[in-house]
């Protein structure tokens, strides 16, 4: 199957195409059972976004800020589980503290005592009410929606265009629409993203454009009385990085309250990201439910609701007397194990005094890549997000998902190949993504990521230069 996706790289160019044979060559383990498995696998992966052309790389192990592929190549990684990992891979202390919980078992579906510990430290970092927990992002923010729709007795959900939100059906609507399906851009349409997602769907979620709030004003006034949430990542961080532009976070605070529909922050890449808190706490605006995931668990499949007594009350067991309640439950919910690694995480690993290398790692990065990008005539930019950044293949400064749509996302595929064969995992994959900056990163770990961007500058210049010439 690879041979058919090498038909797309050479649309970028020969020097590209040199890339990717280099690829191949480095990666002759990872191609073979590639092969293999996607006979029973689809695709070879069991994430859709961790595919890509021509086949991903295959892993064996990882520690620190290194992580090994089946061809026993090293490489310095700066994806960290899509940011999940700011502690780093295999981080001594979490090691530690998981072999002594797997030794007390790692699941009991009875209720553990060190949630006691956590009802003690999680309202006051988040600044909630209460809390449930889950297993991932994609589940949190269906419950936040359920409760959302419980609280108000309104099924319309409002979302950004662009922006994802997981794997939940009704979220699954506008999260990468195409040019040709998107509508104008203040009244976008509603574009179901997967097959098997019923189009009534489209009726109940509602898009709107990111930074924009007269187009939400809009839609409020038109049918509020319909609408239960705005859903919304305080900062973009799944179309690159968009932040919000002064006041929008605050003015959507004031809409939500003047129409009395519920603001949903959806924080699971945004929460510990620049501080040990939440987005909400940074910018001073608070959400009634938020979602976190990813950064709070070391890497433990774990996911937290939060919010509001009034609204989160509603989550209980059975029929209440009054009025029925909201159904939240999962096997793996809280399971000791993850729930020991959010623990350390949040309580030894990310503290505050762990921050400002991070984000002085990050600066670093930052500038290191502006000067590549100055030195080679590269139209980018970079954005950051507390310790995470990307690069935004454009002069101009992305405000929403089509001023994104509008860079050079192009250029993204032989850079991320290029680094790849040097030994660098520069970011997620996928030109909508990040890098993260976790407390393992060294000086060092920066500085060979810089010289590897300096050497795979010329395959963003070439695959330039030829799509100008050539298309
Ligand atoms: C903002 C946001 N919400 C929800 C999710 C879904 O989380 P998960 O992949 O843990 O289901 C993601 C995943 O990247 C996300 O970025």
């Amino acid at each position: 199957m690879y041979e058919y996706f090498l038909d797309e790289w050479e649309d970028y160019g020969p020097l590209a195409m040199e890339e990717v044979r280099r690829y191949l060559n480095r990666t002759k383990r990872s191609r073979e059972l590639h092969h293999k498995i996607t006979d029973y696998i689809p695709y070879g992966v069991n994430s859709n976004t961790r595919y890509y052309h021509p086949y991903p790389i295959y892993f064996t192990k990882a520690s620190g800020t290194r992580i090994w592929d089946v061809d026993e190549n090293e490489y310095i990684d700066f994806n960290m589980g899509y940011g999940t990992l700011m502690v780093g891979h295999a981080n001594p202390i979490l090691v530690e503290e998981l072999k002594n919980q797997l030794e007390n078992g790692m699941l009991y579906t009875y209720p553990y005592d060190l949630l006691e510990e956590l009802a003690d430290i999680i309202p006051e970092q988040f600044d909630i009410d209460m809390f449930r927990f889950s297993n991932s992002g994609s589940e949190a923010v269906m419950f936040a929606i359920r409760l959302a729709r419980a609280f108000t007795g309104r099924d319309k959900i409002v979302k950004l265009e662009g922006s994802y939100h997981g794997t939940y059906d009704y979220m699954l609507v506008s999260t990468f629409p195409s040019w040709g399906l998107m509508g104008p851009r203040r009244f976008p349409l509603s574009v179901v993203e997967s097959l098997g997602v019923p189009d009534l769907v489209e009726d109940y979620t509602i898009i709107v454009p990111f930074n924009n709030v007269e187009a939400l004003k809009m839609v409020l006034e038109e049918e509020a009385d319909e609408i239960a949430a705005f859903i919304i990542e305080p900062v973009m961080m799944n179309c690159g990085i968009i932040p919000p532009k002064n006041n929008y976070l605050r003015n959507v605070k004031k809409l939500s309250r003047e129409y009395d529909i519920l603001l949903i922050f959806d924080e699971v890449k945004t929460a510990m990201r620049a501080h040990p808190g939440t987005a909400a706490q940074l910018f001073g605006v608070e959400p009634d439910l938020i979602t976190m995931a990813k950064a709070i668990g070391g890497g433990a499949s774990i996911s937290l609701l939060g919010g509001d007594e009034d609204i989160m009350s509603l989550i209980a067991p059975g029929e209440r007397p009054a009025r029925p309640s909201v159904m939240h439950a999962g096997t793996y919910n809280a399971n000791p194990f993850a729930l020991r690694s959010l623990y350390v995480t949040l309580t030894e690993i990310l503290t505050e005094d762990a921050y400002p290398k991070m984000l002085k790692l990050n600066k670093m990065l930052k500038k290191g890549y502006q000067e590549i990008f100055n030195e080679f005539g590269i139209n980018a930019y970079i954005e950051t997000f507390g310790v995470s950044g990307t690069i935004i293949f454009s002069k101009r400064k992305v405000y929403d998902f089509r001023s994104y749509l509008k860079t050079n996302m192009d250029l993204w595929h032989p850079y991320y190949i290029s680094m790849l064969n040097r030994g660098i995992i520069p970011m997620a994959t996928g030109p909508e993504e990040m890098w993260t900056i976790s407390v393992q990163h060294t000086e060092e770990d920066i500085i060979q990521h810089l010289e590897v961007a300096r050497e795979s500058a010329r395959a963003i210049t070439e695959t330039h230069r030829f799509i100008k010439e050539n298309w």
